[in-house]
């Protein structure tokens, strides 16, 4: 059984068929996903009805997994996080006010772990329970708003560095620092990356955005702010957005060096779990 993969946007996002994430992947396998996700950004894996172990095992292949340490959102797994309504077993989580505005943020444009160093490189997220209608992520192709961009304006910005702050992107859905618990606080400090990054594999340009992008370093606050705001209208326009629908057992991996993402609205009525975990930079950026 080989890989195969289907382009199912305009300029990146594809379906992955010849594997079986109920077995192990094999070195060679793992090498032609890591190839596929810089030519593709997001990959979708249909129908694989996997548990906690094979996609642990999965995500290991690819670098150390993230340990899922912020309070607000633990499992009592070290390397998962739930997006959704149920635990394990289908009981509704506790409506706590923190977990749920996380959700709420889910739906801001954004990269994962662009708020930490070194950042998330990787992300598997993996459908276990749907509603009927399960609201789609989106995803955006930041080389290709990269390339859009005019000439003097790449000179412009190529080489700035970016604060990125949990504690901006939670302020826009209304979250305050009293919201976070003590621990998260003291893990989550702002980091600063480059605006524009290259990728290892293609040497591609792209924006490194993310809702948690506060301002430009060594720019006046709002001239940086705006630009970002700026960019990443730019950057959400639909020309660079693909929407990617959930199917039960789906797991969808997506590169966070040039692709950024969005949950879509969800009312909550059905339940729903996706389980998420992630492989970060082994350097900082
Ligand atoms: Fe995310």
């Amino acid at each position: 059984m080989s890989l195969r993969f289907e382009q199912l946007g305009k300029t990146f996002v594809a379906s992955v068929s010849g594997i079986d994430l109920r077995r192990p992947i094999s070195t060679e396998q793992q090498s032609t996903l890591e190839k596929a996700l810089a030519k593709y950004g997001v990959l979708v894996f249909r129908n694989q009805p996997i548990g906690d172990d094979e996609q642990q095992a999965f995500i290991e292949k690819f670098g150390p997994p993230m340990n899922t340490t912020l309070k607000e959102l633990a499992t009592g797994h070290p390397h998962f996080y739930d997006i959704g309504t149920v635990d394990d077993n289908g009981i509704p989580t506790p409506e706590i006010k923190a977990r749920q505005m996380y959700m709420l943020a889910n739906q801001l444009w954004h990269t994962d772990g662009s708020q930490v160093q070194p950042p998330i490189r990787l992300t598997a997220l993996h459908a276990r329970v749907l509603p009927p209608e399960p609201p789609p992520t989106q995803f955006a192709d930041m080389h290709a708003a990269w390339n859009a961009l005019p000439d003097a304006q790449k000179r412009e910005i190529d080489g700035l560095k970016v604060e990125h702050s949990i504690y901006w992107s939670r302020q826009k859905i209304g979250m305050g620092v009293d919201d976070f618990s003590d621990e998260t606080r003291e893990q989550r400090a702002p980091v600063d990356h480059p605006l524009v990054r290259t990728h290892p594999l293609t040497g591609r340009k792209s924006l490194y955005l993310a809702s948690h992008a506060s301002h430009v370093i060594g720019w006046p606050i709002d001239k940086g702010r705006a630009l970002i705001e700026e960019l990443t209208e730019l950057a959400t326009q639909p020309q660079f957005v693909f929407s990617v629908d959930w199917q039960p057992h789906n797991l969808v991996m997506w590169d966070n060096r040039w692709t950024m993402h969005r949950a879509t609205p969800y009312s909550g009525d059905h339940p729903r779990k996706m389980r998420w975990c992630a492989v970060r930079e082994l350097e900082p950026v």
